[in-house]
C-alpha cells in the first residue's frame, strides 16, 4: 500500500513508519522541517512538506494514498483547545475527502483516558461513557468528529492510545515522571499507589495502526493498550530503584507542589481499558517487553544514566 501518515516525525508514527516500510509499503509522511524531512528519507519514507493546516496538501495526499494514518496532534498546552479542535476537525475532513466511498482507510487517534473508568476498578470496554475528569476529555469532540466521516461512507477508525505508551527510550510521560524524580531526588506516588492505569510499547502501538489500516470497519473504535494493571506504586518504585531514589507516598495536594496541578491530574486519573476488541477483530497481539521490565533494564538505560547525574547534582 501507499500510505501517508500524518505524525510521521513524532514518537509514535515514526515507529508506525519504520514498521509500515519493513512490511513493504511506500510511505509519505507529513513533515513541518528540513530535520523531519531528513529523518523519514533516513527510514525509506518520502516526507510531504505540510502542516496540519495545508489543507490543500493533506486532500492531495490523501487522493493518492490507499490508507491514512492521522497521528499528528498539537501538543500545545498553553494553546487554546478549541483551535486545537478546530485544526483537527479541519484536518480530518481534508484527509477524508477524498476517501469517500472508496473502502480506503482512515485510522485517526485519540487516548482512551476519554472513557469513564469503571467505578468498581475493573476494565473499561470502547463503549463506555465519557469521562468526565480526564485532563483532556474534550479531545472526544476530536474523536467523534472523525467517527461522523463514516455518516459519509469514508472507512474511518479510531485508535485508542493508553496514557502511558513506552519504549525506545521515549514517550512524554513516562519520561516527566522520570525527570521529576531526579530533579526531586525522590520518586512519589499519591495516597496508597493502587490506582491502575494502562499502557502499550510503541512498536505495539505502530503494529495496531498498520492492522487498522488493513481491516477496521467503518466507525469503529478500538483500546490500543497492551496492559490494564500497573499500579502507580509499582511505577514510582521502578522509577526510584533505576534513579537510585528513594520512593514514597504522598498526599495528593503534595503531588500538586512536587509535580503540578496538570500532570498530577493526569497521572491520578485511573484507566483501564481493555484491548479485547483490536485483539478479536484486528487480530492484534501486543508482544512487547513490559513497561517495568524497560524501565529497570531495558530501552530507558540512557535516560537514567542522565538523569542519575541531575539527581547527584541536586
Ligand atoms: N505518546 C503517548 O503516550 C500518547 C498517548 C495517548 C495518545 N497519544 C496520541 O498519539 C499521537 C502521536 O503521539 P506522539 O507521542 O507520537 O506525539 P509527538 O511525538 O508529540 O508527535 C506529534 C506529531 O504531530 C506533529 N504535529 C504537531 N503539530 C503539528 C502541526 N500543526 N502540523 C503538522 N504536524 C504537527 C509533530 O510534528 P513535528 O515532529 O514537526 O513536531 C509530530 O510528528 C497523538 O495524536 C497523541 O496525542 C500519544
Amino acid at each position: 500500500m501507499r500510505i501517508f501518515v500524518t505524525g510521521a516525525t513524532g514518537y509514535i508514527g515514526r515507529v508506525v513508519t519504520e514498521r509500515a516500510i519493513a512490511q513493504g509499503h511506500d510511505v509519505y509522511g507529513l513533515s513541518r522541517r528540513e530535520d523531519g524531512d531528513a529523518m523519514l528519507r533516513a527510514l525509506g519514507a518520502t516526507p510531504v512538506r505540510g502542516e496540519l493546516t495545508s489543507l490543500d496538501v493533506l486532500r492531495q495526499e490523501s487522493a493518492q494514498a490507499d490508507a491514512v494514518l492521522h497521528l499528528a496532534y498539537i501538543h500545545d498546552w498553553a494553546m487554546d483547545y478549541e483551535k486545537i479542535l478546530r485544526v483537527d476537525a479541519d484536518a480530518v475532513d481534508a484527509l477524508g475527502d477524498p476517501l469517500r466511498g472508496t473502502g480506503k482507510a482512515l485510522v485517526t487517534t485519540s487516548g482512551s483516558g476519554l472513557a469513564a473508568a469503571d467505578p468498581d476498578g475493573g476494565e473499561t470496554s470502547e463503549d463506555a461513557p465519557p469521562s468526565q475528569t480526564a485532563v483532556l476529555k474534550d479531545r472526544i469532540r476530536s474523536e467523534r468528529h472523525a467517527l461522523s466521516l463514516s455518516d459519509d461512507r469514508v472507512r474511518v477508525s479510531v485508535i485508542r492510545l493508553p496514557p502511558y505508551v513506552y519504549g525506545r527510550g521515549g514517550s512524554y510521560f513516562l519520561p516527566l515522571l522520570m525527570q521529576k524524580a531526579a530533579e526531586n531526588g525522590e520518586s512519589i506516588y499519591a495516597d496508597d499507589g493502587s490506582l491502575r492505569t494502562s499502557d502499550v510499547h510503541v512498536d505495539d502501538a505502530a503494529e495496531l495502526f498498520l492492522l487498522a489500516a488493513q481491516k477496521a470497519k467503518a466507525g469503529e473504535v478500538f483500546n490500543g493498550t497492551g496492559s490494564t494493571s500497573l499500579t502507580l506504586k509499582a511505577m514510582a518504585e521502578a522509577i526510584g530503584a533505576v534513579l537510585q531514589v528513594p520512593v514514597r507516598s504522598v498526599s495528593r495536594e503534595e503531588a500538586e507542589t512536587k509535580w503540578g496541578e496538570f500532570l498530577t491530574a493526569f497521572v491520578q486519573d485511573p484507566n483501564r481499558a481493555a484491548n479485547r476488541k483490536a485483539v478479536e477483530q484486528l487480530g492484534w497481539q501486543p508482544k512487547g517487553v513490559d513497561m517495568l521490565t524497560d524501565i529497570k533494564s531495558g530501552s530507558y538505560q540512557a535516560m537514567v544514566a542522565k538523569l542519575r547525574q541531575v539527581s547527584k547534582v541536586e
